[in-house]
């Protein structure tokens, strides 16, 4: 059933899962599966060359590169922005990073990968639902490894602050795993059940762990640095993952003025 009732987009879907499993193809005529097999090379020319970027990604990666050429006041050249799609201009990104002080770009960083077997151990070790586990277990394994990496495996004078920690599991798996201690910083304070430090002894988690439940805006720094200054805590890895909204911006402003307040005390 070919024509009205079908649009050529499903006729070149049929014709895909015919080619996949080898059916004959007789439904197509001879000059149809010419048009068909020309489609299917130029999706994959598109595709290779776009890199598997969907056309609604694309089309908003194409106005941001706009855009970006707008507030640093480089000419948009839409024939350019195509050409170099996948390419953010240097000289842009040079003035955005000055104006926005940053130090250290995110391909300064070195990679780090812990064994396979993380994935394995840190799964025996909380009961989890499946699809939690399956999507958090990769994130902690890879957090964990990047905080050992940093550290370089000596844990005596480090704390981790997880901003927007929720339920504490991952900052709470450094400290038990890494042996370090470690400061959960969220506005929301869970139901009971879903507080990971509760299922700590009272003294491991008095000896691992602190709750600040305020807005990351808000934390105080004094009482914060006391905390750790009181344990001997010089090392401080901040983490922030999968924050909403602006909460990584606002936990970069946080990591950038405890920094500063921390050596204006002489620390860190
Ligand atoms: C999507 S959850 C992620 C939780 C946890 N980091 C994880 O990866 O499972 C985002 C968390 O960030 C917290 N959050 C967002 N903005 C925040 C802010 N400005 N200050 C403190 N917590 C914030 C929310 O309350 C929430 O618990």
């Amino acid at each position: 059933m070919y024509g009205p009732q079908m649009s050529l987009a499903a006729r070149l879907e049929s014709y895909k899962i015919a080619v996949e499993n080898g059916d004959n193809l007789d439904d197509f005529s001879h000059s149809e599966i010419k048009r068909m097999r020309k489609a299917l090379r130029k999706e994959a020319d598109r595709s290779n060359k776009y890199k598997n970027i969907s056309g609604p990604q694309r089309k908003n990666l194409l106005k941001v590169q706009e855009r970006l050429r707008e507030v640093v006041g480089l000419p948009v050249d839409k024939a350019e922005i195509e050409e170099n799609w996948d390419q953010f201009p240097e000289e842009a990104c040079q003035t955005i990073l000055e104006k926005l002080d940053v130090q250290y770009r995110h391909n300064t960083l070195q990679d780090s990968h812990g064994p396979e077997s993380g994935f394995e151990q840190l799964n025996s070790v909380l009961t989890r639902a499946t699809k939690y586990q399956e999507k958090f277990i990769p994130q902690e394994v890879s957090l964990l490894h990047k905080v050992w990496w940093i550290c370089k495996g000596d844990f005596s004078d480090v704390a981790v602050l997880d901003i927007g920690g929720g339920n504490a599991c991952m900052c709470l798996f450094a400290s038990m795993i890494l042996d370090c201690y470690s400061v959960c910083i969220d506005y929301v304070c869970p139901p009971e059940e879903l507080c990971g430090e509760l299922y700590l002894s009272e003294e491991d988690r008095e000896r691992l762990f602190k709750r600040i439940t305020c807005d990351v805006r808000d934390v105080d720094f004094e009482s914060l640095f006391e905390v750790l200054h009181a344990r001997g805590k010089k090392r401080i890895v901040i983490l922030a993952k999968h924050l909403c909204g602006c909460g990584t911006d606002l936990a970069l402003t946080f990591a950038k003025e405890f920094q500063q307040y921390c050596s204006r005390k002489g620390f860190f």
